[in-house]
């Protein structure tokens, strides 16, 4: 007889099935939700905003450039209709500024809580990393890392103070996969932005590849225990995309290939935002190929004009951490999960005493 190696955890830790791409989702869930993005004056966040005020929700963008964000809201609430849509300045580095921010997100909201935080803010460009100068100098000169500051503490910033609200949210429960977007609007769910460079290697940019595979590894830890506060958890890992991040040497880099469509980021995100019965998933976004899948359900490329195919930019990536685990994830969630079934902490730490007291010896039964 073969013996099973395997530890599934997917049911302990929550985490929803492989997104179906084909099963169609309805924007129209989005309707009076509250929404708040970083960086949400540019590029992807543009997109977001717009498509998510036109289906009736709060939005509330954070983002550095004034002049950019304050006339994306005025021209989206004209588009829309929408008068929910509002901008306020924040710097993602400062923790202060995103404390502000959250706190306003919360007082424009119509129900006063925030169901989805889309930690989008980022940048790239010339990363000083492997051109130190003058370290020679008596006192060496701290290097700029602000790659790192905004795309990783930035992020680290707003995950902590979406761990904060989202539990807060009026209305809200626990997420879970059988959950009914049509019912209750109330969710709790955080969208980070990763990166195909959370995935492989980029040269040239160092600071830019840690900080999207710290990401990836924020992700990976988080969606593993964030059911103890009934928080969702996804992550959009794009390739590149038309938007201003992608510089001229990038795009010279590029000649040849393709650029990913905003349209495509914003479908992938829209569908992770609309639908809370995704949990714990996250969709790699590239530009628009012709597939068919094989009978072992891989994807394989065929000719662009084939009609046997089907054009799809979107893929599911990163989906089977959790099919498989040792011992110390599986201790771990298990334990999170009897944390979770108790009263509180002070049931936890009865138990902890017990458990320590029953290893020493203290405590038979
Ligand atoms: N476009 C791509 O090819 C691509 C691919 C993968 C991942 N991404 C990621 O998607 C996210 C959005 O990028 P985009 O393509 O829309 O780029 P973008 O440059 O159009 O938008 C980024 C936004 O972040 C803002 N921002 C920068 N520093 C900030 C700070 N300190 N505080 C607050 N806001 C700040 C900018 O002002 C800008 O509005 C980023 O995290 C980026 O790394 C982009």
């Amino acid at each position: 007889m073969a013996v099973s190696t395997k530890y599934p955890l997917v049911d302990k830790i929550r985490q929803s099935p492989p997104v179906d791409l084909s099963i169609p989702y309805d924007p129209a869930w989005l309707k009076g939700k509250t929404i708040l993005i970083t960086g949400g004056a540019s590029g992807f966040g543009a997109g977001f905003v717009r498509k998510w005020a036109a289906n009736g929700a709060t939005v509330v963008i954070g983002d550095i450039n004034v002049q950019k964000g304050d006339s994306l809201v005025r021209n989206v609430q004209k588009e829309t209709g929408n008068s929910s849509v509002h901008f306020v300045h924040c710097d993602v580095t400062d923790w202060q500024s995103q404390v502000n921010l959250f706190k306003e997100a919360v007082r424009l909201s119509p129900h006063g809580g925030i169901d989805t935080v889309v930690a989008n803010a980022g940048i790239a460009g010339e990363d000083p990393l492997q051109k130190p100068g003058k370290l020679d100098a008596a006192e060496p000169p701290k290097p700029d890392f602000k790659i790192i500051d905004v795309n990783l503490n930035g992020v680290l910033y707003t995950t902590h103070l979406a761990f904060f609200y989202l539990p807060r949210n009026p209305g809200s429960t626990d997420c879970n996969a059988s959950s009914d977007p049509t019912i209750n609007p109330r969710d709790r769910h955080l969208l980070l932005l990763g990166s195909i460079a959370s995935l492989a290697p980029i040269p040239i940019q160092p600071q830019y590849g840690a900080a999207k595979h710290a990401v990836l590894g924020l992700f990976r830890s988080l969606r593993s225990s964030s059911f103890v506060q009934g928080v969702r958890i996804n992550l959009l890992c794009p390739y590149f995309i038309d938007t201003p991040i992608v510089t001229t040497g990038a795009r010279i880099a590029l000649a040849g290939g393709a650029l990913g469509k905003v349209e495509d980021v914003v479908d992938a995100a829209t569908r992770f935002t609309a639908d809370s019965r995704i949990l714990g998933r996250s969709l790699v976004i590239g530009p628009k190929l012709n597939v068919r899948q094989e009978e072992n359900g891989e994807w394989a490329l065929i000719a662009k004009d084939s009609p046997e195919g089907q054009g799809t930019a979107i893929w599911e990536a990163y989906a089977e951490d959790w099919e498989d685990s040792e011992a110390f994830c599986r201790n771990l969630v298990g334990a999170l999960n009897a944390f979770q079934k108790t009263r509180g902490w002070v049931g936890w730490a009865k138990d902890i005493i017990g458990a320590v007291g029953y290893g020493l010896g203290f405590i038979r039964r």
